[in-house]
């Protein structure tokens, strides 16, 4: 206990003169206000399970996440994303929390409807539940949002993904961990055990409850990627729950082995900043292996 207080302590030091070098160095402050906030980092990745059967091959999935609009990130800026995510063609399109920073707060959600409306995924668009979709009793605001603009909210459910020749696989959709009710047991109900499964999760950590059960990847965000970072000590701070895993791939052993995959996410909460943390979409395309 004392050793943890000891390090939060320290970690709050090194935020503090993190942030007095930024606002002394303008140039500093501007970067991680203004500039790398609006950066983009598109990151491709396979996901390869000998469970994905031949006729998915080459299926492109695009995972955006925790937009936090109405804090720094603002329409104009969701509007471009919007259209990047058209042009990369997706067969589905997944988001994985955090739509608004405070859903209870938000004035602009006649303009965000047809943004929202505007993507385009044949296979279908799915979300999860997010920590601040939850807040301030924003929860019943999100899921009318998401499904009155064609997403599936999926709380504690899963979907068959099937093609016209019969392949198919399962996605499966969790509550946020920090303010909701997750249940994995639930969620899985109707999922059979010979089928790919990939989980959503808002939050990373859960992964280590979700290797006890058949899933094969889980998808998360919540963490920023540590939102501001500094060079050997890493991400600063963490979100309950995006403690151990800030961002990129995980190997997660439990009783079943499990790929988590870690989204940087696109907004910003409680610091308008982003250093080291650029925003982030993630393109995956699933491939049928002999192996894993
Ligand atoms: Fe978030």
């Amino acid at each position: 206990m004392v050793r943890k207080k000891t390090r939060r302590t320290f970690l709050k030091k090194i935020m503090g003169s993190f942030l007095t070098v930024l606002g002394i160095s303008s140039g500093g402050y501007y970067y991680a206000n203004r500039i790398e906030p609006s950066l983009l980092e598109l990151n491709e990745l396979e996901i390869k399970h000998r469970l994905i059967p031949k006729g998915l091959e080459g299926l492109r999935i695009i995972q955006f996440s925790d937009t936090h609009l109405g804090f720094q990130y603002d329409l104009s800026q969701f509007k471009k994303l919007v259209s990047k995510i058209n042009q990369l063609k997706p067969d589905i399109i997944l988001f994985t929390g955090d739509l608004m920073d405070e859903p209870n707060k938000y004035t602009k959600l006649n303009d965000l409807v047809p943004i929202l409306n505007n993507l385009h995924a044949p296979l279908g668009k799915y979300c999860i539940f997010g920590n601040h979709d939850h807040g301030g009793y924003g929860s019943e605001i999100y899921r009318n949002i998401m499904e009155s603009t064609n997403f599936k909210v999926l709380l504690n459910q899963s979907v068959k993904i099937k093609l016209k020749d019969g392949s198919r696989f399962y996605l499966i959709g969790i509550d946020d961990a920090m303010l909701g009710n997750p249940d994995l047991p639930l969620a899985l109900k109707n999922v059979p055990n010979n089928h790919f499964n990939l989980l959503l999760s808002h939050a990373p950590d859960l992964a280590e409850t979700a290797a006890q059960y058949p899933i094969h990847w889980q998808l998360s965000g919540h963490s920023h990627g540590g939102q501001v970072k500094l060079p050997i000590l890493g991400a600063l701070i963490m979100p309950p729950f995006a403690q151990r895993y800030p961002e990129g791939l995980y190997k997660i052993e439990g009783k079943y082995s499990l790929n988590l995959y870690v989204n940087r996410g696109i907004g910003t909460t409680r610091l308008p900043f982003r250093f080291m943390a650029k925003p982030e979409l993630t393109i995956f395309t699933l491939k049928s292996s002999s192996f894993t």
